[in-house]
């Protein structure tokens, strides 16, 4: 099997998960949960060096107040729980989006969660929380101006180093769960040539089974970049 080596996910699905069940939408998020477990486990184990999960989007807060800080909560209590595991598997853990209307708790237990992942030499977890593209890019440009550069110094580099992904590999395979067939705002640069895959299997059902099926559709792509 050809091991790409960046996956992103768009883990969708969670709410009507619960609603086929009659169940609330957060018993939804939490099940969702569990599969990211098994889903880090996974692909640690396969080889992938990076991993990027789409959690909470910056359109996500326009969602009632409750279920927001109903995943704000698991968030912070599941990120602890993952310690253990990640630190057995070598993956380091890092933050993708901004910080700035997170509640602080959070944001310290990201931050808690990098320092103390920081020395792992396995897998990169990158998990997209408080995430927008379009924001993204346009604080990678405004960086460009407080650093000083000129027009003509502001090219593709330039922006690619001051991305939150400075440093991390393109995208190469782009999954998205539960029938939805759009980005939604998840690194429309780093996924510019990133094939899809998508499936209709809602998130809390994908499991290491349905990750295997994923790489095994990539791997019968043909990747040409624009060339012949
Ligand atoms: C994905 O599940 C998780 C988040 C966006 C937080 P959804 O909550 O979007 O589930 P659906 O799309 O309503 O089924
Ligand atoms: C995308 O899911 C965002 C995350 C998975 C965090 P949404 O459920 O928010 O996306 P839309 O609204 O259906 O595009
Ligand atoms: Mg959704």
């Amino acid at each position: 099997m050809s091991i790409p080596t960046h996956v992103a996910v768009i883990l969708d699905g969670n709410g009507r998960w619960a609603a086929q069940r009659g169940q609330a939408r957060i018993k939804g998020h939490k099940a969702g949960v569990r599969a990211v477990e098994a889903i880090l486990d996974e692909a640690s184990d396969l080889g992938i060096q990076h991993l990027s999960l789409y959690a909470f989007s910056t359109e996500n807060w326009k969602r009632p107040a409750f279920e927001v800080t109903a995943l704000m909560a698991l968030l912070r209590m599941y990120l602890r729980m993952f310690v253990p595991k990640l630190l057995a598997k070598g993956t380091r853990f890092h933050h993708l989006g901004s910080v700035e209307g997170l509640p602080a708790g959070v944001v310290s237990d990201l931050h808690w969660l990098e320092a103390k992942t920081a020395h792992g030499t396995g897998m990169t977890f990158h998990l997209a929380v408080n995430y927008g593209s379009r924001l993204e890019i346009a604080q990678a440009a405004a960086r460009c101006v407080a650093d000083g550069l000129r027009p003509d110094q502001v090219d593709e580099a330039a922006l690619q180093a001051r991305l939150w992904t400075a440093g991390v590999p393109d995208v190469d395979l782009l999954i998205r769960t539960s029938g939805e067939h759009r980005i939604s705002n998840f690194l429309l640069w780093q996924a510019a040539y990133a094939e899809l895959h998508l499936t209709d299997i809602l998130w809390p059902d994908f499991g290491p089974a349905q990750l295997r099926e994923a790489l095994a559709d990539f791997g019968a792509r043909e990747r040409r970049f624009g060339g012949l």
